[in-house]
């Protein structure tokens, strides 16, 4: 599973620096090209002549430069590595992490990371407990790293409790496991939307929404990520993609976005539709600037297409529907309603009553209705989890057909 990947191992300075010499030693064993970097605190646990034996690589600890005056590169370590791997990780480093704060070559590193991440922490329970640090690692997940959890267990102080550094053998397990699952979606071609749309009103104005599109942006990095080829047909948003596998169609009203899909969908194996499509547009669209007067104003709005009605009729055989629904009230049910009204397989229903949920946020909380019958309810998360979690459910019951 892992052969010939790219692992990067950041050790910082905590005892349980001792244990990533086994980790290094497992995973040369399977193959892996491994690159190890260490703050030079880390080299007072471990030295960096063991690490650049057991990797077959010469190790960097230096901040920017090395002996010879060659820069040491942060960047183009970001760009080669296939994953990396952070172990231990003090609470300092965590916050450094979190915070941005680049004063040693290992956070440089993780700063220039395009690939997942793993952050394994180590430290005293107290340490580990203290909100700062607790926050620090909510800042993390919200950036869709990974955290290892420390294990409980009896600690270098002689107390006991949660911060123990996880056994090398179940990080190796958590890195494979993440690469098994994020080959699940090889080959499949998945149609995303999202962002709001404009309705132009005159040059200078539009009718809108407070979408931003990060969910169905990240939607399209994780289905990617997972080894789907993406097409993204994005509205007006200051959103970029990453991921060289998506394929960007920029569009901005409901009717562009209309005939994209349209001419989109009947390539795709799955679509999930997250944009938030305006339900009118402007009947008279000026050329010119409306001018103001002193009289009340109105606007005569006609009904969009409904873009995903749309798509549920002319849907294919195996092809999978998914649908978003916005809902203030009776949320279950009007959801249930789009299911069925939209020939979908699975809605996303997004509350605007629950707390951290909503249009701009890092995060969301979801409920996923399966034409099937089952229903799923999310628990609040980053958006790079919720979005991984959306993925999960389609995959897993992928099979199904409407
Ligand atoms: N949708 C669409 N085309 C539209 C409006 C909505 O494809 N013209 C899609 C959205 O992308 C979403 C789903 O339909 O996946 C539900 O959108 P939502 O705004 O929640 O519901 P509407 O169907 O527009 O109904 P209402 O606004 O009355 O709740």
């Amino acid at each position: 599973m892992l052969k010939g990947k790219k692992i990067v191992i950041g050790i910082t300075g905590s005892i349980a620096a001792y244990k990533i010499p086994f980790l290094v030693r497992l995973l040369v064993k399977e193959e892996v090209d491994v690159r190890v970097i260490m703050t030079p605190a880390a080299k007072d646990f471990v030295t960096p002549l063991t690490m650049a034996t057991l990797s077959q690589h010469p190790v960097v600890t230096l901040p920017f430069k090395t002996e010879n005056g060659d820069w040491n590169n942060h960047v183009e370590l970001g760009q080669w590595a296939d994953a990396m791997i952070f172990a231990p990780v003090t609470a300092n480093t965590l916050g450094k992490m979190a915070h941005g704060i680049a004063d040693n070559f290992v956070v440089t590193a993780y700063l220039s990371a395009k690939c997942p991440v793993f952050i394994a922490p180590a430290m005293d329970l107290d340490m580990y407990a203290h909100p700062s640090t607790q926050n620090n690692i909510n800042i993390l997940k919200s950036f869709g790293n990974f955290i290892i959890e420390p294990q409980i267990g009896e600690l270098a102080s002689g107390l006991s409790g949660p911060g123990r550094l996880e056994e090398p053998e179940a990080i190796l397990q958590i890195v494979r496991e993440h690469f098994m699952h994020r080959s699940d979606l090889g080959k499949k071609k998945i149609l995303i939307t999202a962002g709001p749309t404009h309705e132009k009103i005159d040059p200078v104005r539009f009718l809108g929404n407070y979408s931003t599109g990060k969910m169905g942006f990240l939607l399209a990095e994780e289905a990617a990520a997972r080894g789907a080829e993406v097409t993204l047909v994005a509205g007006p948003t200051y959103l970029t993609i990453r991921h060289p596998h998506v394929k960007r169609l920029d569009v901005v009203s409901a009717e562009e976005m209309f005939e994209t899909c349209m001419r989109e969908a009947p390539l795709a194996d799955i679509v999930i539709m997250a944009a938030a499509v305006a339900d009118y547009t402007c009947v008279q669209k000026s050329d010119a600037k409306l001018k103001k007067s002193s009289q009340p104003f109105s606007l005569e709005l006609s009904p969009t297409k409904d873009i995903l009605k749309e798509m549920g009729k002319l849907k294919l055989k195996n092809q999978i529907l998914v649908g978003f629904a916005l809902e203030t009230d009776n949320e279950l049910e009007h959801a249930k309603n789009k299911l069925i009204t939209k020939n979908l397989d699975f809605i996303v229903l997004n509350s605007l009553n629950d707390k951290g949920a909503g249009f701009g946020l890092n995060t969301n909380k979801i409920t996923i209705i399966d034409r099937s019958g089952p229903v799923h309810y999310g628990e609040l998360q980053s958006k790079p989890i919720v979005a991984a979690e959306i993925i999960d459910f389609i995959v897993k019951n992928r099979t199904y057909q409407a």
